[in-house]
């Protein structure tokens, strides 16, 4: 059995939501069952050992996670809760332009997860604003070839 998929989302202007609705319906048709949560709110006690997770976040600030992913961030790093063996992905958005920070919203979260022996599947997938590819797109092809990696 495939485990479900959570996709848990850091945005401020909606971009990094359209990506994560674009990879539940593509999932979705896959045969996964996945579902789309904004981060708002959320704290470390969101990760079940169950399920596997694709962090779908942008990047603000100096490298920063968005406001509304700020809890979530926190709170792995305070409440240090151990997720050794549950899966996950990253998609990271972000903006080449801002050189050194690039994608650092999604990075900074795989680096919280790696420390608490969470399992990456795969690389980070990162979509730059300047690209021209829809975000949406790649997002939808990504977390497809991803949710492989569940399987195998
Ligand atoms: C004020 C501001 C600061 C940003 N800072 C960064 C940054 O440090 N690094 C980066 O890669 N992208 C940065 N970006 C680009 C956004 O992460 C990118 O446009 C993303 O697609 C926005 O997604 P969202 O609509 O889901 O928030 C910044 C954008 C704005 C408007």
């Amino acid at each position: 059995m495939p485990k479900d998929i959570k996709i848990l989302v850091g945005t401020m202007t909606g971009t990094a939501e359209l990506c994560a609705e674009e990879m539940c319906d593509s999932l979705e048709e896959a045969g996964y069952t996945a579902e789309m949560t904004l981060m708002d709110g959320l704290d470390a006690d969101v990760f079940e050992a169950d399920n596997a997770y694709i962090i779908c976040t942008s990047t603000y600030g100096h490298g920063d996670v968005p406001d509304n992913a700020k809890q979530l961030y926190e709170s792995l790093q305070t409440k240090k809760p151990a997720l050794a063996g549950i899966p996950y992905g990253v998609f990271a958005l972000g903006d080449i332009t801002h050189g050194e920070t690039y994608c650092w919203g999604g990075i900074n979260f795989d680096k919280v997860l790696t420390e608490l022996k969470a399992t990456r599947l795969g690389e980070i997938s990162q979509h730059d604003a300047t690209s021209g590819e829809l975000p949406e797109d790649q997002a939808g092809e990504w977390a497809v070839e991803w949710a492989k990696l569940l399987d195998g």
